[in-house]
């Protein structure tokens, strides 16, 4: 829908979603115990790298890693999962 893409992107929304759609393999918030896997980057250590922007999380989501299951998220869920990963930059 127009009037919700042009929305800005909601951070709390986008927790929700690495909660669902991510939280089986990468460590994505506080409030998450374990992960499937350690090795991974969590969702911290992407926040904190600078070659991490929201733009480049942004276009990686949007045509995933072959190993990520494909999510099909919408440009809407992008945004606010790549809004939500920013916002855990120290
Ligand atoms: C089924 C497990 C799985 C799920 C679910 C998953 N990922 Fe991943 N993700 C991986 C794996 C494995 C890698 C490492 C790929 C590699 O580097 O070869 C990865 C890598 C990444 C990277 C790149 C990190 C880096 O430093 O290279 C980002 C960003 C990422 N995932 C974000 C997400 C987001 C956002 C979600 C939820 C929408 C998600 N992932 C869901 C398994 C998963």
């Amino acid at each position: 829908m127009q009037s919700q893409a042009v929305q800005a992107a909601d951070a709390a929304a986008g927790k929700d979603l690495a909660l669902q759609w991510c939280s089986s393999c990468h460590l994505v918030s506080e409030d998450q115990a374990t992960a499937s896997s350690v090795s991974l980057p969590s969702f911290y250590d992407i926040a904190k790298d600078p070659g991490w922007t929201e733009e480049k999380l942004a276009t990686f989501l949007a045509d995933p890693h072959p190993i990520m299951p494909s999510m099909n998220l919408g440009n809407i869920e992008i945004a606010n999962l790549a809004a939500y990963i920013g916002s855990l930059a120290p």
